[in-house]
């Protein structure tokens, strides 16, 4: 059976990889050639763990290719699964232009039966509608079925979620062509459920506004904490012994970011408002979110009054450890905030300060590891709980920093650790240590 993949992002990447790994013969389309040409090379472009060897692996026992030629990639296709990028229109919903793009692409350059499957996230109704284009495309003789088979991935661990994926989600109202694609995962032996079509597209969007809803409410409690003088580590611990709740998910912080949270939640509501349905728990996840994320800099600015000539250090770009990706990362809009209050400011990431370079370029100072990013710092940010910054020795904070005071979005230390540091340490729902009457402003 052959394969091909449309888009090789964090989704359509690992899906090409793991599918090839698995046996499958796989070729990997991408508009974007520079993509393609990196590639083929056996270099991965994006930091994902294990990707780079298992993608070489591959790519020279000859079950994986690349090109940036849409015709190659659909001639010998029986299976086109579709991986392109949905982001958000400046209203929230869903940005189907790649989609479409690549299923007219698809359309214009079939010459054999296939069957399309759509891993992009998309709201319920858009399989459908993507049936309807390609079959006003193809050639009459032609027999294509459309396939929902949601992406549940996650990035970091990309390869470990597509070889233990939970479930893998098959809508279709066609028994052999859901079959079929469940036969090409075979191997994975991962539980299927096959569904009709608008389920599985909802339960994508449903299962991520569930997991937004989990950190929205820990976040809340976690306000409450600070004003209640309760402990969120404590509190989160107890209600995820419960069983019925689960520990997963409920690490308050600094807020949800990435590529997919804030924007599917944000797509989700938009469909509700088409269909005229008032979904009130969704509604405030989002605010709290957005809420949650500019948290840590007003606790700050209540404390320092004005940034200007502070040189202050972010620790953690990535919207999440193990991974490269920007996408709606809390650090970014902590910086946007601070390079407005022209502050001085040094950033530090294990993966992600190139691609936070191309944002902000020389607007700031990039260090290669912690020591360096915190040196001479009136404030350190955490906003990533990157290994590398949650091992940190604490002693150096005071050591290197003009005065250490760290405001912690991810709640990486321990607040006795914190305290016998010396470190002046504002984090999420617990008590902020060594807070001097000194401190301007002081709230805490
Ligand atoms: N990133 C995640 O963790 C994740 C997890 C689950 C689901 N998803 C969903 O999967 C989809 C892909 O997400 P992603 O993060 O991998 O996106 P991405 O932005 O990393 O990659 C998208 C890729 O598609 C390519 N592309 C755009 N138009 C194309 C076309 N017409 N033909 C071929 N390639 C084209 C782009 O060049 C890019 O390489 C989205 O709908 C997303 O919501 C993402």
């Amino acid at each position: 059976m052959e394969i091909t993949v449309f888009g090789t992002g964090y989704v359509g990447l690992v899906t090409g990889v793991c599918f090839a790994e698995i046996g499958h013969n796989v070729t990997c389309f991408d508009i974007d050639e520079n993509k393609i040409n990196t590639l083929s090379k056996g270099k991965c472009p994006i930091y994902e763990p294990g990707l780079e060897e298992m993608l070489k692996r591959n790519l020279s026992e000859g079950r994986l290719n690349f090109t940036s030629e849409s015709k190659k990639a659909c001639h010998k296709a029986d299976y086109i699964f579709v991986a392109v990028g949905t982001p958000e229109n400046e209203d929230g919903s869903a940005n189907l232009e790649y989609l479409e793009a690549a299923i007219a692409e698809i359309g214009m350059n079939l010459i054999r039966d296939a069957i399309i499957v759509i891993k992009s996230t998309v709201p319920v109704g858009t399989n459908e509608r993507i049936l309807k284009l390609l079959n006003e495309t193809i050639e009459s003789e032609l027999r294509v079925k459309v396939i929902s088979n949601p992406e549940f991935l996650r990035e970091g661990s990309g390869i470990l979620d597509t070889f233990h994926a939970d479930r893998v989600v098959i809508g279709t109202d066609d028994p052999d062509a859901g079959s079929a694609v469940a036969k090409l995962y075979k191997p994975f032996g991962r539980p299927i459920l096959q569904t009709d079509v608008r389920s599985a597209e909802l339960i994508k969007y449903a299962s991520n506004a569930f997991l937004a809803t989990k950190i929205s409410f820990i976040n809340e409690v976690a306000n409450l904490c600070e004003h209640t003088g309760a402990n969120i580590e404590d509190v989160a611990k107890g209600m995820g012994m419960d069983e019925r709740i689960g520990r997963q998910f409920l690490k308050a912080g600094i807020g949800y970011g990435g590529s997919c949270f804030p924007k599917d939640t944000k797509a989700l509501e938009k469909l509700t408002e088409y269909y005229d349905y008032d979904f009130k728990i969704l509604r405030s996840v989002i605010e709290v979110n957005s809420r949650q994320k500019q948290q840590l800099f007003y606790k700050a600015k209540e404390m320092f009054g004005s940034f200007q000539g502070k040189r202050v250090a972010v620790l953690g770009l990535a919207f999440k450890p193990h991974t490269d990706d920007i996408r709606e990362a809390p650090a970014i809009e902590l910086i946007a905030r601070l390079l407005e209050e022209h502050a001085d400011i040094s950033v530090y990431d294990p993966a992600a300060s190139g691609n936070v370079e191309n944002l902000f370029g020389s607007l700031l100072y990039y260090a290669d590891q912690v020591d360096t990013a915190i040196k001479g710092a009136d404030a350190v940010f955490i906003l990533t709980e990157w290994p590398q910054i949650m091992q940190y020795d604490l002693e150096r904070f005071p050591l290197l920093m003009r005065q250490p005071i760290v405001f912690d979005g991810r709640n990486c230390y321990d607040l006795k650790h914190a305290e016998a540091a010396g470190l002046t340490y504002i984090s999420v729902g617990r008590n902020a240590v060594n807070v001097h009457a000194s401190l301007k402003g002081l709230k805490y």
